[in-house]
């Protein structure tokens, strides 16, 4: 796939279940990435769990939000065109159709999951029929991810790198931080507190991991 300078890169985090770090992921990858480059989220979850973070200090991101109504409606967003990096925040349990509507519009998708085996048993299946088939350029981030237990993340990227489903190197660990950062309504780049630096690290290593990935694109 190529891509002109002024057509954007579309990032679309996807995941079908609920609670497993999307909008977190999603708003918390538009902070790191507007430090370098026009950065637009959109809100496609009808639940507006990235409008209702961002929204509280929207001079303070460095990056622009909308809402979608649906994923159907995607395409047709004119402000797609006038940013270098589009990043999608979807909404829990995406039907097949809504999947067919999100998956062609993105160049790249991110599914964002806990390691423990029921969580990571359903998103296989979203990306063994839904993701892989397309064609996208993908890869499963590991979120919450108890820092005590890390060999569980391990095990899990194992069983992904059995299957053939790319998974990113780094990974989420859980943190208060994540939580507060989101009550404050600020990216967790900009929250201080505990932990704050550990939780900020680990989005920034997913970051420049997925940049590697679509630099060819
Ligand atoms: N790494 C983390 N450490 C601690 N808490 C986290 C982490 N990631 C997400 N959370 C918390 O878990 C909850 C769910 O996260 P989030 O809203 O990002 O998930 P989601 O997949 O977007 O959920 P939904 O499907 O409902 O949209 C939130 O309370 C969030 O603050
Ligand atoms: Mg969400």
């Amino acid at each position: 796939m190529t891509a002109s300078s002024t057509t954007p890169i579309v990032l679309v985090i996807l995941n079908g279940k609920g609670g497993v770090g999307k909008t977190t992921t999603a708003v918390n990858l538009a902070a790191i990435f507007a430090e370098t480059q026009s950065v637009l989220l959109i809100d496609a979850d009808s639940q507006g769990s990235a409008s209702w973070w961002t929204g509280r200090s929207p001079n303070a991101l460095g990056f622009d939000v909308v809402q979608a109504e649906s994923p159907a409606q995607l395409g047709q967003l004119p402000q797609l065109q006038t940013h270098r990096l589009v990043i999608v925040d979807t909404p829990p349990a995406l039907d097949s159709e809504a999947l067919a509507a999100v998956i062609p519009v993105a160049d790249y998708v991110l599914l964002p999951t806990p390691p423990a085996p029921m969580d990571l048993a359903a998103l296989i299946t979203t990306v063994n029929e839904a993701v892989s088939p397309s064609g996208v350029a993908h890869r499963v981030l590991l979120t919450k991810v108890d820092s005590r237990s890390v060999g569980e993340a391990i095990e899990a990227q194992n069983t992904l790198l059995e299957l053939n489903i790319p998974a990113c190197n780094a990974f989420i660990r859980a943190y208060k931080a994540h939580e507060r950062a989101a009550l404050e309504g600020v990216p967790v780049l900009k929250w201080k507190g505990k932990n704050s630096q550990e939780a900020r690290s680990d989005y920034c290593r997913v970051a420049e991991e997925i940049q590697r990935d679509w630099k060819p694109l």
